[in-house]
């Protein structure tokens, strides 16, 4: 029987080549790859995936199956699947549930085939994998071994999962590595956000009023990028010391009701709910353009968008024009959901290098240390984090320098002063 639900074999051959191209800006996940095609540290290890299906993701899962697992992979978000790539993976021996644009019924569908595989490890971007497993498919429970979570807002629901009693298994918080959000959530979405907006729309950012709604790290990226494009960036948040942040690297800050009568461009990245709702709309200036780029497409309050609007149309290809009651246009690209993985590819495939290793070497960590990890979210082990900046470095044939065992003495030390 047919274990896999993708939209069309034929384009194997396109995402092949893609997943190859990624691979050439992926030297750690290659030395990984390398190590494990011949330790096979995940031997007949099961794994249930709920990723983004990019080609980032296919070199992972690819270094994976050559650790001795089998995978069955599903899609972390409906409208961030490519399909060519999905297609490549199924050619490759990987089974994959995922159709870009499915319904949420298709998604959740897709979801349960990939739990199907009857997972020992599970790998999730958002914990809409884990979730289910641990509301829907409990009787699979006694499989797992562990997990890893990719972003923020997974890490946040699995949290608040441990806080109620209810995690059933140790996890690992990727998100949290050092090597993840520092480039993965700043540069990679910095970077991708822009591309999906721009790939979207065909805006100039010059001049522009950018609202950057969230300055959490990736917040930076994207404020960092629309700045150096010449955009005047206003930055709203709810936390002060990111604000203050904000306002000592030269943005505007202000409430959002406030921003919301000036701003050109909004997005919101904050792994939080209706961050622009019914007043802020309202505020708008006719021609305002939304995107989102946090996990869920809950940032924006679409429902109050469609109330407030007499009609809709599709301007472009992810370009969705509202006309308002009143008159006033607003423009809601792809849908709500992760403009840089809807409307572009997702982050560059550098950064993925870095947050995928961590993934690679977590779950080698997982199965290592299997049964004796405490049942809850754990940080990514330091040594692991540490070795994936060695081996970018490496990769990138940059040294640096060592501490010297007079300078290793001094920084242990206390008795040395003025
Ligand atoms: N699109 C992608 O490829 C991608 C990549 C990485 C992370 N993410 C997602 O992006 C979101 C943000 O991730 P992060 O790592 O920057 O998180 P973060 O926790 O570092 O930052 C989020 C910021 O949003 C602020 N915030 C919360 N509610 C707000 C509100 N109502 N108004 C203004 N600010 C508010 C918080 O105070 C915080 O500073 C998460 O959903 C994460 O999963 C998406």
């Amino acid at each position: 029987m047919k274990n896999y639900d993708i939209k069309d074999p034929s384009l194997a051959a396109e995402g092949k080549n893609r997943i190859e191209w990624a691979s050439r800006e992926m030297p750690v996940i290659g030395l990984i790859k390398d190590r494990f095609a011949k330790e096979k540290p995940l031997k007949g290890i099961r794994i249930s995936g709920c990723l983004h299906i990019t080609t980032e993701t296919a070199n992972l899962v690819l270094a994976l199956k050559e650790g001795g697992a089998s995978i069955v992979m599903c899609a972390a978000n409906p409208l961030s699947t490519q399909d060519d790539v999905a297609a490549a993976l199924v050619e490759y021996g990987i089974p994959v549930n995922a159709i870009r644009g499915e319904d949420e019924k298709t998604y959740y569908k897709h979801i349960n085939a990939a739990l199907d595989n009857k997972p020992q490890l599970t790998v999730d971007d958002g914990a809409d994998l884990v979730t289910t497993l641990h509301t829907k498919r409990v009787k699979l429970m006694g499989n797992v071994i562990g997990g890893t979570e990719e972003t923020t807002t997974g890490v946040i629901r699995l949290r608040s999962l441990e806080k109620a009693g209810k995690l059933k298994y140790p996890l690992i918080a990727v998100n949290d590595a050092q090597t993840k959000y520092l480039f993965d959530n700043r540069y990679g979405t910095g970077q991708s956000t822009i591309d999906g907006i721009t790939r979207a729309t065909n805006i100039l950012w010059a001049g522009k009023k950018v609202v950057v709604c969230g300055y959490g790290w990736c917040g930076h990226g994207i404020a960092l990028r629309a700045e150096g494009l010449g955009s005047q960036v206003i930055i709203t948040e709810v936390e002060p010391v990111r604000a203050l942040e904000a306002i000592m690297d030269g943005y505007q800050v202000m409430p959002l009701i406030e921003a919301a009568k000036v701003g050109d461009i909004f997005i919101t990245i904050t792994g939080d709910k209706n961050v622009i709702d019914k007043a802020h709309l309202q505020a708008m200036k006719d021609g305002a353009i939304l995107a989102n780029t946090g996990h869920f497409n809950v940032e924006i309050n679409i429902p109050a968008l469609e109330s407030m609007a007499k009609s809709k149309r599709r301007i472009r290809p992810l370009v969705d024009e509202y006309t308002l009651k009143d008159g006033r246009h607003i423009y809601l690209l792809a849908e709500g959901r992760v403009v840089n993985l809807a409307a572009a590819e997702g982050h560059p495939a550098s950064v993925m290098d870095m947050s995928f290793a961590n993934q690679a070497l977590c779950l080698e960590y997982m199965v290592k240390n299997k049964g004796s990890l405490e049942v809850k979210v754990h940080p990514v082990p330091e040594e692991i984090d540490k070795q994936v900046a060695r081996l970018k470095l490496d990769a990138m044939g940059i040294n640096i320098d060592q501490l010297t065992s007079q300078q290793k003495k001094y920084l242990t030390s206390w008795e040395e002063g003025t």
